[in-house]
């Protein structure tokens, strides 16, 4: 089969292709599962996870960033680069190659968390050019570029804790990007931020991506700007069973 879909004009070639996945997590009888009939998600897209609060979009998120692996996958395919074959992910965890996938999230993965996940011990520059000097990149004139989009330059030399929540989540922003991977996947990143800044951040987070060619994924709840900010909208809704004890999400796209 080839790894391409027809869309509405041309083929793209698609970064994810998952088919019949699941995820289950137990907790006290509670259950909850994800259930991924189909999902495919083309290079250079930028797409939106909505859904209530426990739907799933962090478990679906910790899938898609290698994090977490799938109680059952019909297929889970990531193809990062154009050039590359499609890898099969599925195959990697079945054989617990876990250095692969830890390579494999290292290289192409920026991973934006909701509470910034910053290292509170390390300067803002420091903090940028982690996910660099991990894969030897070691040319700080980037990050410098980058700080300066993000309006951060002038905090480089500063601890996180010297930063308003907004600072650092640009600082978070920046660290996701800094080593120029395929994909970026973003846990409700502007959730702690008031709803001014929380737009004119997603709105710079967006422009920067684009501007960088990566794949975007976002959980947010931002949604009114998910329209005027180009993403392609997938939603997340629940079921619960009559007896209340499993909870399950379907999730297409
Ligand atoms: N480690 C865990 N063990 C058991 N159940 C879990 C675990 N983590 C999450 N869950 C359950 O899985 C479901 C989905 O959780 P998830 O964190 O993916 O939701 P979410 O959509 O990201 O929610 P939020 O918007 O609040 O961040 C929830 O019902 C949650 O209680
Ligand atoms: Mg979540």
């Amino acid at each position: 089969m080839s790894f391409t879909t027809s869309s509405a004009q041309l083929p793209r070639v698609l970064i994810y292709h998952l088919r019949e996945v699941i995820k289950t997590r137990e907790a006290q009888g509670a259950n909850f599962r994800l259930t991924v009939p189909s999902l495919q998600i083309g290079l250079g897209e930028k797409i939106a996870l909505i859904g209530e609060s426990g739907c799933g979009k962090s478990t679906l998120l910790d899938l898609l960033a290698l994090l977490s692996r799938p109680s059952e996958a019909g297929a889970f395919r990531f193809r990062p680069e154009g050039t590359l074959d499609a890898l099969d992910i599925a195959h990697y965890w079945r054989k617990k190659q876990l250095d692969e996938l830890g390579d494999l999230r290292k290289q192409q993965i920026g991973y934006v968390m909701q509470t910034g996940g910053l290292l509170p011990y390390l300067t803002v520059r420091q903090n940028l050019t982690l996910s660099r000097r991990l894969l030897n990149m070691y040319d700080d004139q980037k990050v410098d570029e980058l700080a300066r989009n993000l309006g951060i330059h002038r905090h480089l030399d500063k601890l996180p804790s010297q930063l308003s929540t907004g600072e650092r989540q640009r600082v978070a922003i920046g660290r996701a990007l800094a080593h120029h991977p395929a994909i970026v996947i973003a846990d409700e990143p502007t959730a702690s931020l008031d709803p001014i800044a929380a737009k004119k951040i997603m709105a710079l987070f967006i422009e920067l991506v684009e501007a960088m060619n990566i794949t975007v994924i976002v959980a947010s709840h931002a949604w009114m700007h998910v329209r005027e900010l180009g993403l392609r909208r997938i939603s997340l809704h629940t079921r619960v069973s009559e007896n209340g004890h499993l909870a399950e999400t379907v999730v297409r796209g």
